[in-house]
């Protein structure tokens, strides 16, 4: 791959990035950097399922967290660690926000090399963390609901709202992001782990989630089997609204859940 002095730095952190994927089934990590235009960068890295076609691919899970920082506008590149597959061009290539193109076979720019003129320099790590702290559980459903308005939701307007509070209290935002390809919707709670994933921040320890005003609103089965993976010793926090939150443990909403143990790449 030739040298090009726009891309090598957002390469080198990519290729950084990698060791913080979750991949214990192939044992092949993969990352992606966004660059914002102001030169602040958001990781993402590839999280692995038991379940397999569960996995968040790398370049949706950094996307995804932009959706959730409010700061999606603001891409003005991809890169991913390695060379990209047909299907994650169509992710890119497709989302709603300005065109992106392909520019190398690991990289899109925002209207391609002649769309947006010189890239920003690369600068500092955009922080995931919301500047609060959590005094008690309806303050976790108050970030919550404030999280839902940044929602992307074309598909459904059926906008969730999620914040995991990490083990050292730092706090975490998930929102659903919705694609024009539904297979590759990401439902916020899933969102927000990923974002935990690529940043290696401390394990979950409360999720708070919101689903504006659906009285039945509870997590999906794909984020059940995600949570179960990634944070088992979570406690929720369900929002619906009109009645106080209902609390619930990961255990309890996917008892006997598949850890697929014997599919370890070991
Ligand atoms: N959704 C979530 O964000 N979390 C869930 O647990 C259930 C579903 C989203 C995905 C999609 O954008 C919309 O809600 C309808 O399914």
């Amino acid at each position: 791959m030739a040298s090009d002095p726009v891309l090598a730095p957002l390469r080198e952190r990519a290729q950084q990035c990698t060791a913080r994927a979750h991949v214990p089934f192939s044992g092949t990590p993969t990352a992606a950097v966004l660059l914002l235009d102001d030169g602040r960068w958001i990781p993402g890295v590839r999280v692995e399922s038991a379940s397999y076609s569960l996995t968040l691919p790398a370049l949706l899970n950094a996307y995804t967290t932009a959706v959730a920082l409010g700061v999606v506008d603001a891409v003005a590149a991809f890169v991913l660690s390695r060379s990209f597959r047909r299907e994650e061009a169509l992710y890119v290539e497709t989302l709603a926000q300005d065109p992106y193109e392909a520019v190398a076979d690991d990289a899109w720019l925002r209207g391609g090399r002649g769309g947006d003129g010189a890239l920003p320099a690369l600068d500092s790590l955009l922080s995931p963390v919301l500047g609060a702290t959590l005094d008690d559980p309806s303050d976790g459903i108050d970030a919550a609901r404030r999280m839902a308005q940044r929602a992307y939701v074309p598909a459904s307007e059926y906008a969730v709202g999620a914040v995991l509070e990490c083990d050292d209290g730092r706090l975490v935002p998930g929102v659903n992001v919705e694609h024009p390809d539904w297979a590759r919707i990401l439902c916020a709670e899933r969102n927000a782990l990923g974002t935990v994933q690529s940043y290696a921040l401390p394990a979950p320890h409360h999720l708070f989630l919101t689903c504006s005003e659906d009285p039945d609103g509870t997590p999906c089965g794909a984020c059940r089997q995600l949570l179960v993976e990634l944070a088992p010793d979570t406690t929720l926090w369900m929002d619906r609204h009109s009645a106080s939150p209902e609390r619930a443990t990961v255990s309890a909403l996917l008892p006997g859940s598949f850890r697929g143990q014997a599919l370890l790449d070991e």
